[in-house]
């Protein structure tokens, strides 16, 4: 598989989720310009990331759903559920075990830690909280690819550090800290406060443009 641009790779989850509910709702076809109009990527775009797998659709009737989950989740590595080990069982991560969407989405946590003794031995979304003493061994036990740090930023590195010794290959950090990992390993950080900055940068100009406008027809 050839290197994909970043930003098609983070639309390609939107065509995905898309194209699942208009299967679900048994569509047989949709075109670039519906997809278009219900996740809010242009045609041409969606166009042009498609056709890099080959023929996906069919040129003025469109694409069939069911195949474009097919062919989507081939290429995201989704064609089997991921299991997942969460570290830190505080907000975030109670949010994520006991979110089904997660799952819909084709990922389990099936392992959960924390160091709390009072959150420790819970049942929080039909798991069993385990004491984070046991995280290395039970995650190379349980041959698991990808981990989730929910822990407070000070304590992220060595939960990152224990991953990569249990065998993950996959990090999501929610930790507002860089963490290091060794080359071969996949780091993500999930930052909503630099997502929230981008926003505002995007509504200020935009806020601008229109004092500008605004300015300018109150001076015809
Ligand atoms: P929280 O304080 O509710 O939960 C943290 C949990 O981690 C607690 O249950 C605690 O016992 C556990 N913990 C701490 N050290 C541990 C260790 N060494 N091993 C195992 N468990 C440990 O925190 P919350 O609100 O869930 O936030 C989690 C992380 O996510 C924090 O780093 C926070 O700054 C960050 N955060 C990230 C956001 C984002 O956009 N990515 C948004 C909000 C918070």
């Amino acid at each position: 598989m050839k290197d994909l641009p970043e930003g098609c790779i983070r639309r390609l989850p939107l065509y995905l989720r898309q194209a699942q509910r208009y299967s679900d709702s048994g569509v047989d076809t949709v075109s670039s310009k519906e997809l278009s109009e219900d996740i809010g990527v242009s045609p041409e775009t969606i166009r042009k990331d498609l056709s890099q797998f080959g023929e996906f659709g069919t040129r003025g009737v469109g694409y069939n759903p069911e195949k474009l989950v097919k062919e989507i989740k081939s290429i995201l590595n989704l064609h089997s559920t991921w299991d997942l080990a969460l570290v830190g069982v505080g907000n975030i991560g109670s949010a994520l075990l006991t979110n089904p969407e997660f799952e819909e989405g084709g990922f389990c946590i099936t392992l959960a830690f924390d160091r709390d003794p009072e959150v420790v031995g819970k049942n929080i979304g039909g798991l069993e909280v385990l004491d984070v003493e046991e995280m290395t061994s039970r995650i190379s036990e349980e041959g698991i690819d990808m981990g989730v740090i929910a822990v407070p930023p000070g304590n992220a590195q060595s939960i990152a550090d224990s991953f990569v010794e249990g065998g993950v290959t996959g990090i999501l950090n929610f930790a507002p800290v860089k963490v290091d990992v060794p080359s071969g390993i996949e780091l993500i950080q999930v930052d909503i406060t630099c997502e929230l900055s981008r926003l505002a940068y995007y509504t200020g100009e935009k806020l601008r443009t229109k004092e500008i406008e605004d300015n300018y027809l109150g001076e015809e």
